[in-house]
């Protein structure tokens, strides 16, 4: 989640880590959106964001085709694991039990 070379969450949204400095402010900020969401439509999001927003710059983390100017040495790659995908989920899950800061 907080990875800035990996998922880049951080580039674009903001969240209750109060240690992490340069937080986004393009997309909403976590913990309200785990408050409003269900593991699985966390997960969907995470999967493939323009099923939700054909036009959204977050990036489709679980998925290969119909994206644009993919370098040869990633094509057929996703971003994140499937275990990566569960390992965000649950983390996002686990922020809803904490209060907001
Ligand atoms: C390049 C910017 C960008 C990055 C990187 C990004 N997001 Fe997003 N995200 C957005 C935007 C913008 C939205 C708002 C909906 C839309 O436009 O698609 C969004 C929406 C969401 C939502 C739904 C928000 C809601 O309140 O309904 C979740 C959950 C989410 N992102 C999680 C993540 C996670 C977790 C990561 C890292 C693995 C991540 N995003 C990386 C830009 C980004």
């Amino acid at each position: 989640m907080a990875s800035r070379q990996v998922g880049l969450c951080l580039l674009c949204h903001s969240g209750p880590f109060p240690e992490e400095r340069f937080q986004g402010n393009l997309a909403p900020d976590l913990s309200v959106s785990v408050a409003h969401s269900t593991p699985a439509q966390l997960r969907a999001r995470l999967v493939d964001s323009n099923r939700f927003n054909p036009a959204s710059i977050m990036p489709a983390y679980y998925r290969t085709s119909g994206l644009n100017r993919v370098a040869s040495k990633f094509a057929d790659q996703t971003i994140l694991s499937g275990q990566e995908i569960e390992d965000v989920v649950a983390f996002l899950v686990s922020l809803q039990a904490k209060p907001p800061q």
